[in-house]
């Protein structure tokens, strides 16, 4: 049956590794001959330009009907001046919202070729294997109310609020813990129950959950001791599992762990998994344009796609193994290479991928 693609390419450098990762996934469909029809949309910056909307109703259509979404980074200063409401960030947390994508997944995993380009010493992350599980499309990015006014004394005042139902935070809680039973078993929550009820209310959901779970170990930590404890030592953790903001900060921190954020990719996924799939970095307009950005977050992501929304394992487990080849091989882009490396373009290392991926 023919999968319906949606892709949105994205700005400044994110159209750089789209483009790397549709010849990858030429690549991909002539060698599993894959029965995949591919619309194009717009989100984001492009999207501003084009129809004054970060996520505009076309692309809202096509991503309602569409099996799975492959996105690239959107964003960056030419929209600097647009006022909040329509910045290409809320394209982002719309389409999220719209598709009701709430299990954000984001792996860390340190390949081994790259244990001495992270930050921290080789022995701390070699074989490092992490899943974040967060929630995506609830807590303080989306509580109302929420905004900027004067207050009575004059003064402005922002505001913005921070809730969760027990029916939010057990679904995500679902996630990570069917998540956790398919690797080492391990679920730690994060939350801050020492200082904020709505986390009291997470803690509490989370452990009558794992009364369902109970081949899997579940741990609490707060949120400040986690992120101690990802740098301490963060070969600890197996699957960890946070609400909206929490997720976004800890992923960021995991994902240096590995060396580089151009290396990892994320899954956003609704009860069906259906999904949209984006490499977690930005757009990197310091080095759009010039071949440099490293495309391989991107191609991953397309890896992730073919793995849960189209369940082609067969093809993700290609993808996935090429760039580990590449890896091999001693590929690198800027990013990830250490000092005295040769350093390769955007172009190059997707050739390097599809070579792999044809041999
Ligand atoms: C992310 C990003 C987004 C977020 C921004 C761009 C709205 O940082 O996907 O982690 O905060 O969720
Ligand atoms: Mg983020």
């Amino acid at each position: 049956m023919s999968k319906n693609l949606l892709v949105l390419p994205g700005d400044y450098a994110g159209k750089e590794t789209m483009a790397a990762t549709l010849r990858v996934l030429d690549a991909v469909i002539a060698r599993f001959s894959l029965d995949v029809s591919i619309e194009q949309g717009l989100l984001g910056g492009a999207a501003i330009d084009e129809f004054g909307h970060p996520y505009p109703e076309q692309t809202a259509q096509l991503a309602r009907a569409a099996d799975a979404i492959l996105l690239s980074a959107v964003g960056g200063p030419k929209w600097d001046a647009v006022e909040p409401a329509v910045r290409p960030e809320r394209g982002l947390l719309a389409i999220r919202s719209d598709l009701d994508l709430f299990g954000n997944l984001r792996p860390a995993i340190l390949s081994p070729q790259l244990a001495a380009a992270s930050s921290l010493k080789p022995e701390l992350v070699a074989g490092l294997d992490l899943l974040i599980v967060r929630e995506l499309t609830g807590g303080i990015y989306f509580g109302e109310p929420r905004g900027i006014h004067t207050n009575e004394k004059g003064q402005r005042e922002g505001f913005n609020t921070y809730r969760y139902t027990d029916f939010e935070i057990e679904r995500i809680g679902r996630v990570a813990f069917e998540a956790a039973r398919k690797r080492q078993g391990r679920l730690c929550s994060v939350d801050k129950s020492n200082v904020l009820e709505v986390t009291v209310l997470w803690r509490d959901v989370m452990n009558e959950l794992h009364q369902e779970y109970a081949d899997v170990e579940l741990s609490h930590m707060y949120v400040d001791n986690a992120a101690m404890q990802l740098i301490r030592e963060p070969k600890q953790f197996d699957v960890m599992v946070t609400g909206n903001m929490f997720g976004d900060i800890l992923s960021d921190a995991a994902a240096m762990l590995t060396g580089s954020i151009g290396m990892l990719p994320s899954a956003s996924l609704d009860v069906n998994n259906k999904g949209l799939y984006e490499p977690v970095h930005g757009s990197a307009p310091d080095i759009a344009g010039q071949d440099k950005v490293n495309p391989l977050a991107t191609i991953l992501s397309l890896a992730m796609l073919l793995r849960y929304s189209f369940a082609e394992s067969q093809a993700a487990d290609a993808v996935e193994a090429a760039v580990s080849t590449v890896l091999d091989q001693g590929f690198r882009t800027g990013d990830i290479a250490v000092a005295g490396e040769d350093v390769i373009g955007t172009v190059a290392m997707t050739d390097a991928v599809i070579n792999a991926l044809e041999s």
